[in-house]
């Protein structure tokens, strides 16, 4: 129950506070009912009153980052979203190859200043949306630009993770006490604050020739004119077939419910063409999940968050 000391957040935080906030303003889909507490910490100071505040009032907490893997009820969320995107937040630093990222750096930025300092191995991030800190949250990754059997994924590159727990407790994690998988990691019941890669140190050009590689790879073969959260299922175990195919094979490229498409592009992407409502997506994902254990006998399990 949310009780009125809460309605005091925007005078214990410096970040902004927002009431019945709609999520479609948070989401790369652009769908998603309002969320009763969406919050923006502005530091440590603001993350931990906030999680504190939520403890108090027994709501329910969900971290997000720029909310571009998710899909968000037309109803709503009851609890409090703590997004982790303040730009009072975003540093960058590097010491010879090791890079400490806060988590709230867009990936964009982030691999703009990887090139300029010719720091390289993470340039299959290129053209993915969201930040720094939900990449590695859902271990981002792509297949190499030119050998498709090769996957690559952030986790492989992660030193250190500096979070703070549920409780407003600080913890750092070395990489041999994470585990990532793929498209997840250990690190989903915390808030991630500052992230270390280990890269290798190239040369500029190179770094910029690879990044313009898995870009152009994923303008070609991907649907981003129109908002989406990327791939909506993840690929099916050791099959040498991918989600995407699976659900193109079964003729399923341009199904529509609503304002929601499955696109003629990539049929693991799900687009809003204006106006789509959460329901919509999720008749398609139906129909997908359906059509493909029908046809090919392999469940499709979701890579999106469903909230
Ligand atoms: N394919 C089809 N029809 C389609 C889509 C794909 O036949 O509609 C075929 C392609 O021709 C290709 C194969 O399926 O032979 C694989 O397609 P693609 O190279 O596009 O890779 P993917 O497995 O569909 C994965 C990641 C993407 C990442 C790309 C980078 C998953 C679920 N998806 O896609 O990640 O960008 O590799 O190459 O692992 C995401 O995580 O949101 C995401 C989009």
């Amino acid at each position: 129950m949310i009780t009125e000391p809460l309605m005091d957040i925007k005078d214990i935080i410096k970040g902004r506070a927002l009431y019945n906030e709609p999520m479609k303003k948070h989401t790369s889909f652009r769908i998603g009912g309002p969320a009763k507490i969406w919050v923006e910490p502005d530091g440590i100071d603001d993350l931990q009153s906030l999680l504190a505040a939520a403890n108090d009032n027994g709501l329910a907490v969900l971290i997000t980052g720029a909310g571009t893997n998710l899909l968000v009820s037309d109803d709503g969320i009851k609890g409090m979203i703590i997004s982790m995107t303040s730009p009072g937040l975003k540093s960058i630093y590097h010491d010879d190859f090791k890079v400490s990222v806060s988590s709230t750096v867009q990936i964009s930025e982030f691999l703009r200043f990887l090139i300029d300092h010719g720091l390289g191995g993470l340039e299959f991030l290129a053209g993915l949306p969201g930040t720094v800190g939900g990449a590695v949250a859902m271990n981002a990754g792509a297949r190499h630009y030119a050998k498709k059997d090769m996957q690559m994924s952030v986790g492989m590159l992660v030193e250190k993770v500096k979070t703070c727990d549920f409780d407003g407790n600080k913890k750092i994690f070395s990489k041999s006490e994470i585990v990532f998988n793929y498209r997840s990691s250990s690190l989903q019941r915390l808030v991630i604050t500052e992230i270390e890669f280990c890269l290798r140190k190239d040369d500029k050009k190179k770094i910029a020739w690879e990044y313009g590689n898995y870009l152009r790879k994923r303008m070609i073969s991907q649907e981003l004119s129109l908002p989406s959260a990327g791939c909506v299922f993840k690929n099916p175990d050791n099959a040498d077939i991918s989600a995407g195919e699976l659900i193109d094979r079964c003729g399923l490229k341009g199904r529509r419910v609503g304002g929601a498409l499955i696109s003629q592009k990539h049929a693991n992407f799900i687009v809003n063409a204006g106006g789509a409502m959460c329901s919509d997506v999720l008749a398609l994902i139906d129909i997908a999940q359906n059509e493909v254990k029908k046809k090919f006998g392999v469940g499709l399990e979701l890579e999106i968050k469903v909230v």
